[in-house]
């Protein structure tokens, strides 16, 4: 598809969380929202200065970076100073912020480390508030600012190996909703953009990715978005187009959550059964 930019997000200025490296989806929405006219500070934990490569996307986009653990809200609040200091108030939010320790570390659902269950909802749902709070508090959000998360569809039905990150995702789009309603008072909205599997460091955390990818894929009419396609309609929830929009979870998935089966699921599941039925 053409590479076209409309200038939808002119003037507008905001903070980008989540872009780790080149595959993040959050780089992806970084470089749309650049091209689309916005202007951003990122921002990421300190430890990926060590693991990533945002200094790079920094250069190619003209932004800052202010390093902040979206668990911490001393982190938090210094970063709002800093985002103070360059652009008084933001007209937009992306959070793209997820990790599932137990996940990452085999731990079955049946048998979760509940420190590390703590810390997943900390890191995947609760930075949302913390971060959403952190600029209430330091009065660092414009009023018809607009605040978008990314979701996953595990959040509504159980995809087995996405364990605990299923209940981080459902807590997160409850939060949407319960500050949402808060945040329209001052015109402010917030929706979480429920997003396909997409292949990047945190997807191929999860224990069985590559079925999961491929299963989505072959029951989506449309196929899995990737990155860029997300970053697409990303911006459009930034910009003024969308100004009605919130406490929506809004899925991105090429069709994936109204289907039940599809043609090329049930032809590759014929074709194993008459396998089996052969040996
Ligand atoms: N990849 C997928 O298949 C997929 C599908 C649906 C939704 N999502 C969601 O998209 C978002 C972005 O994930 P991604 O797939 O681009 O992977 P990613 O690994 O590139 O991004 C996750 C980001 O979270 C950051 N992070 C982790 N702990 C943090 C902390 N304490 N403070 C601040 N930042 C922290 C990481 O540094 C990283 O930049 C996540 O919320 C993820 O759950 C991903």
């Amino acid at each position: 598809m053409e590479n076209k930019a409309y200038g939808l997000l002119k003037g507008k200025k905001g903070i980008i969380f989540g872009a780790l490296e080149e595959r993040s989806i959050a780089w992806a929405i970084a470089e749309k929202v650049h091209a689309e006219g916005g202007e951003f500070i990122l921002s990421n934990a300190p430890v990926a200065k060590r693991v990533g490569t945002l200094d790079k996307l920094a250069e190619q986009t003209g932004s800052d970076i202010i390093w902040a653990d979206a668990t911490s809200d001393e982190e938090i609040a210094a970063l709002y100073d800093g985002v103070k200091e360059t652009y008084g108030k933001v007209d937009f939010i992306v959070h793209a912020i997820g990790m599932g320790l137990n996940v990452r570390k085999k731990k079955p659902y049946e048998a979760l480390n509940y420190n590390w269950y703590a810390k997943t909802l900390d890191i995947s749902a609760i930075s949302l508030h913390r971060i959403v709070s952190g600029g209430l508090a330091k009065d660092a959000i414009a009023d018809n600012a607009s605040i978008v998360t990314l979701s996953y569809i595990g959040a509504q039905r159980i995809f087995s190996a996405y364990s605990e990150m299923g209940d981080a995702k459902a807590l997160l789009e409850s939060i949407v909703r319960s500050f949402g309603y808060r945040l329209g008072k001052k015109g402010i909205r917030i929706n979480s953009l429920s997003q396909a599997p997409t292949r990047t460091v945190a997807g191929s955390g999860i224990g069985g990715f590559d079925a999961m990818f491929e299963f989505a894929d072959k029951i989506s009419p449309l196929g899995n978005p990737d990155a860029q396609s997300c970053a697409d309609y990303t911006v459009s929830l930034l910009s003024d187009l969308t100004r009605m929009v919130t406490m929506q979870n809004l899925f991105h998935d090429g069709g994936f959550s109204s289907m039940g089966i599809s043609d090329d699921l049930i032809a590759e599941l014929a074709k194993i059964m008459e396998g089996q039925g052969a040996s």
